[in-house]
């Protein structure tokens, strides 16, 4: 009876138990956003009702160079942005000259293609997070950031600002690096929508290009950013996508921004790249900023007012702007959570130099010269502009003044000042001009006496390390490079330095790449660093003595010369008559490079460690897959070698027998890894079968072909390690 009772008892427990999860899934499933979101949209709407035009329209325009108007009585800020990605920029006069406040440093965090170097989202997080502490710690809702147009040519001057020439690396870094910004109650600004891949008459030029390759190439970061990023603005390109400028076009703003992916944050525009009142206003913008007062002429500012009241922009339009900005408002500033912010800090430092000490690409290493040996090596020559160059600032655009930055030689002075002499030497001085505009101009040639000098500090050392490479004046916003030559007489100096000292270590600093075949070929180690932060010299010494072995992969093809590259080979680049042709389609970066079985001098993922790794065992959970589900793909890999390493293992798709044009392969997953010394790890990855669709232009949406795919999975897009077929159904 008892023990009835007690099974009964149980057997109810057992049910409110059932029951209560079961609600309480529901509740947990029940979208709580949209509950907050029909609160917030009331509060929105009676704001709006009383709003007058004229305040209305003040809040659509710049009141300042980085700033808009709020609404003082009834206690609304407007909005206030400031740019990133490097860093939350300095503060300016109204002339852009800087404002020369004590107040305004800020953390220098490591530039785009160094962040898509590491492969690494949490990185990319980190990133986020702390610029996005930081943004608030200066007062502003608003950051600038992430920036992520596919590298389409390596010339384009702000490839260093940007990730990848691969859509996918670069939609998983840029979810990531908005949900940083974003956990801060501060909006990122994800830019620049869309097809803003080349500075050469970048406010003029006209992209033709077909649909395919748009939604497969140039607009999965930014679909991500909104869909699963949730980005709460966007900033529209300087460009003109078939026909109509960014800033004005409809298909772009309204059709697939607004209502294929639901985006209800607030279009802003790239600053001066508005270039009309109505057009503009209906058609998807929804808040004009510029570069320059009287911010009263401004299309959104009286002729916005005077539109309205001719009825060519209806009030509900403008309406729905507003509604967008308080919402942006409601999530940043007036959220409840806009906290005090932090800058400067350890913290974000310590994410600088993790970011730095991950990007690092190891290219060479066939003498195994590094990681160096301070027990053998008792003098180095540090040679090479670059060795104290900083980079936080230079250029035309967004820079930091950064608190602090440890140069290249800094950095070795650090870690090996009092173990080894080091024997510095300039070697080249940095210095062009630009006489042209959108293009860089003639560099400096190699200067004798500091060749001989670099020479002379090379033949007395035991190693020589040489720092060649861009810098942030010669990588711009605003031009592209006229080649991939290097710059400064560099190669000059490096067949100098290296005839008399074998023991020569050649590190190249930059964003995009260049053309070093002829170091490839005469030298035996090459490390590829960036534009790397604030701890840019100590992440570089801990690399070069072995502290951390590398494991940056290139985030893009580095082509063996610049007919290699498909906008190049297809002289689809820079255009004519203000038109260019994206005649590559679907093929940009290693997808051209693979399909077309082109040699690069480096291929797209590629990156060595001081270790080595082998895979093995790939194996996916089923053979046989329906659209909607996810492959969980698994292998081993061991680490070969004796100290600890990470790895990124990258899984590429290529569909077996196509009805359409396929790439040879594709990135569709990756994962990295930590691996101690001679030890092994398991690995896996998740691959979206939804992922394999194509674009189907006739039918305008996204198909996935039945049949057979191959899974690959290698150490860069041309070293595949293990293959496995999958069979997908409909
Ligand atoms: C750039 C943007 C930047 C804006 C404000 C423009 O020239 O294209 O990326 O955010 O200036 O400085």
């Amino acid at each position: 009876m008892l023990n009835k009772a007690r099974s009964a008892n149980t057997l109810y427990l057992l049910v409110f138990f059932v029951i209560s999860v079961k609600i309480a899934v529901a509740q947990e499933k029940k979208p709580q956003p949209v509950q907050k979101d029909v609160a917030l949209n009331t509060k929105i709407d009676a704001i709006v009702k009383k709003l007058t035009l004229e305040e209305k329209i003040s809040m659509l325009h710049a009141n300042s160079i980085f700033g808009t108007a709020g609404i003082e009585r009834l206690g609304i800020p407007g909005l206030m942005t400031d740019d990133g990605p490097l860093g939350v920029r300095e503060d300016v006069k109204e002339n852009w000259s800087p404002a020369n406040l004590t107040t305004d440093s800020a953390t220098f965090f490591p530039n785009g293609s160094a962040i898509a170097a590491t492969w690494n989202p949490t990185l990319a997080y980190r990133y986020g997070h702390d610029l996005g502490e930081e943004t608030k710690a200066r007062k502003k809702n608003v950051i600038l950031a992430p920036a992520f147009n596919i590298a389409r040519t390596p010339l384009c001057g702000r490839t260093y600002e940007y990730y990848s020439e691969d859509p996918y690396l670069n939609a998983r870094l840029a979810v990531q690096a908005v949900k940083g910004i974003q956990s801060q109650n501060v909006a990122a600004c994800v830019k620049h929508f869309a097809v803003n891949n080349q500075e050469v008459e970048r406010g003029r030029i006209n992209v033709e290009i077909d649909e395919r390759a748009l939604r497969e190439i140039y607009l999965p970061a930014f679909k991500a950013a909104i869909t699963e990023g949730n980005a709460w603005t966007i900033m529209s390109a300087y460009n003109k996508l078939r026909g109509a400028y960014c800033s004005e076009n409809s298909y772009l703003l309204q059709k697939i921004l607004k209502r294929e992916w639901g985006f209800k944050g607030a279009v802003i525009s790239d600053w001066g790249g508005t270039h009309s009142t109505v057009n503009a206003a209906n058609n998807g913008l929804d808040v004009e900023m510029g570069s320059n007062p009287p911010y009263n002429n401004y299309y959104f500012a009286s002729k916005l007012l005077d539109s309205v009241k001719a009825g060519k922009v209806s009030e509900q339009v403008i309406d729905d702007k507003v509604r967008r900005i308080l919402w942006v408002i409601y999530h940043t500033s007036l959220s409840g959570h806009y906290t005090s912010g932090k800058i400067n800090t350890p913290e974000h430092s310590k994410t600088a130099y993790d970011i730095a000490s991950e990007s690092i690409v190891l290219l060479k290493n066939d003498k195994h010269l590094l990681p160096l040996k301070p027990s053998t090596v008792k003098s180095i020559a540090v040679i090479g502009d670059n060795a104290t160059r900083t980079f936080h600032l230079g250029g035309f655009g967004a820079g930091v003044k950064a608190r602090y930055e440890v140069t290249a030689l800094a950095g070795l002075q650090n870690r090996l000042g009092n173990k080894v002499t080091i024997n510095f030497a300039q070697g080249y001085s940095a210095v062009f001009k630009q006489t042209s505009p959108g293009v860089n101009d003639e560099t400096s040639k190699a200067d004798p006496a500091m060749t001989r000098e670099a020479v002379a500090v090379a033949k007395k050392s035991d190693v020589a390390i040489l720092f060649i490479g861009g810098n942030r004046d010669y990588e711009s916003e605003s031009r592209d490079r006229r080649d991939l030559s290097l710059p400064f007489g560099e190669q000059d100096l490096v067949d100098a330095v290296t005839e008399v000292n074998p023991n020569t270590i050649i590190v190249v600093v930059g964003g995009a790449p260049y053309d070093i075949g002829k170091i490839k070929h005469t030298n035996h180690a090459i490390v590829w660093s960036w534009y790397n932060g604030e701890e840019n010299g100590n992440a570089l010494a801990d690399v070069l003595i072995g502290k951390i072995s590398p494991s940056g992969k290139l985030p893009f093809t580095f082509p063996a010369s610049l007919k290699q590259s498909p906008a190049h080979a297809l002289d689809a680049y820079p255009g004519e008559n203000l038109n260019v042709k994206y005649q590559e389609g679907i093929l940009v970066g290693y997808r051209w490079f693979d399909t077309k079985k082109i040699e690069p001098l480096y291929p797209f993922g590629y990156g060595l460690s001081y270790t080595s790794f082998n895979y093995a065992g790939l194996t996916t959970d089923k053979k046989t897959y329906k659209s909607g589900d996810v492959a969980q793909v698994s292998l081993k890999i061991k680490n070969a070698g004796s100290i600890k390493g990470k790895e990124t293992m990258q899984l590429y798709v290529s569909k077996l027998s196509s009805a359409v044009l396929r790439p040879e392969k594709e990135l569709k997953a990756f994962t990295k890894v930590t691996v101690e010394a001679a030890s092994a790890a398991n690995a896996s990855m998740k691959l979206n079968i939804a992922d394999l669709a194509y674009f189907n232009e006739k039918a305008g949406k996204w198909v996935i072909e039945p049949g057979d795919y191959k899974v690959a999975v290698g150490s860069s897009s041309k070293d595949i390690r293990l293959v496995t077929t999958i069979h997908v159904i409909k």
